[in-house]
């Protein structure tokens, strides 16, 4: 596997730069194709239910939005976890949010009996699938320039503006979740809060710097108030979609008997990522990492082929 690491040599999506199989990314590049995988195993079972274009159109949609949020939260995990590393997932990542609109909108059209016009007056007719056409247009120039001769092309910071694309998106991807949304709405609210979360450590992280927002305690108040916030959050979402006083919802995040609740899983999440951060920390620094540690705001080298680091967020 020690192929040259000339910058023109070409690698696979499980190599690292120097052209040396790399773990981390041969999981995320098997793992990106997991939920589509098991799709087609689902048809080929025929458990994909009577309207299986819908049900590919739904799996696909919150693939595509999961994936977006996991590439978003690359930059702040890789200085809150010291694993700069990280970076070299993005891609692959970005590109399976692409491929997974692509594939919902495909089976969209699959669900309309492939009955083109139909499906464009649809697009328009409805504002959820118009936020949804923007949202697969305004990740199209991502996609297309997610390579390294690309990036060479714009120049490193056109490359990046280009790709701050990615906060507008992950806004209206998860307005368009939610305005589809008819009665479960624990999902869309989960990725929205996790959506302002990371663009909150973004602002934080251009106004205070990366290092002092990527810290322990850092991590846990920014973290504890967003689990606070989804709380109310959902308080504000049941009232203005069906008046219920925030007296009566907020009470359900004590209540085990009322389900899982929005703020539970933001909650969880914020335990996890502490739980990485204080054991890497405990890890022996490699390096690259400890390089990191003392500069966070200075971004690994990109990868040296022609898969370049996907979308800059
Ligand atoms: C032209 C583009 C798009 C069209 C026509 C479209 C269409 C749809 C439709 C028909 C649904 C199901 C609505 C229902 O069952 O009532 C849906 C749900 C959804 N879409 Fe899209 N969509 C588009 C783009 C996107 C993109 C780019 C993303 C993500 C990046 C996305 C994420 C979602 C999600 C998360 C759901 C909810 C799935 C669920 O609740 O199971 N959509 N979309």
């Amino acid at each position: 596997m020690n192929r040259s690491a000339t910058p023109a040599a070409r690698l696979y999506p499980w190599q690292d730069r120097k052209g040396e199989f790399s773990a981390l990314k041969a999981i995320v590049f098997v793992g990106v194709f997991l939920p589509g995988l098991w799709l087609v195993a689902r048809a080929m079972m025929g458990t994909l239910g009577p309207r299986q274009m819908i049900e590919i159109n739904h799996q696909t949609g919150l693939w595509a939005v999961r994936f977006l949020l996991l590439t978003l939260a690359i930059t702040p995990l890789r200085h809150v976890w010291r694993w700069p590393e990280l970076v070299f997932v993005r891609r692959t990542l970005g590109n399976a949010v692409f491929a997974y609109g692509l594939i919902h909108l495909v089976a969209y059209a699959g669900d309309l009996a492939w009955d083109v016009p139909k499906v464009i007056s649809e697009i328009f007719a409805r504002v959820y699938l118009t936020i949804g056409l923007m949202v697969l247009i305004l990740l199209t120039p991502l996609a297309v320039t997610s390579t390294n001769g690309m990036m060479k092309r714009m120049g490193g910071l056109n490359w990046r503006r280009l790709h701050h694309l990615v906060y507008p998106i992950i806004l209206l991807a998860a307005l368009h979740f939610f305005l589809q949304s008819k009665l479960g709405v624990t999902e869309p609210i989960v990725i929205t809060a996790v959506a302002i979360w990371l663009l909150t450590w973004r602002l934080l992280a251009a106004w205070l710097g990366e290092a002092r927002i990527a810290t322990l305690p850092a991590t846990l108040a920014l973290g504890a108030t967003m689990t606070v916030a989804t709380a109310f959050g959902e308080a504000l979402y049941y009232y203005l979609k069906i008046g219920v006083a925030f007296s009566r919802v907020l009470p359900t995040n004590f209540n085990p008997a009322a389900g899982i609740r929005p703020a539970w899983i933001i909650g969880g999440i914020v335990l996890a990522v502490l739980a990485v951060a204080v054991f890497r920390r405990f890890l022996p620094a490699k390096k690259s990492a400890r390089r990191s540690a003392r500069q966070p705001g200075v971004a690994a080298k990109p990868e040296a082929s022609s898969q370049p680091q996907g979308n800059a967020a």
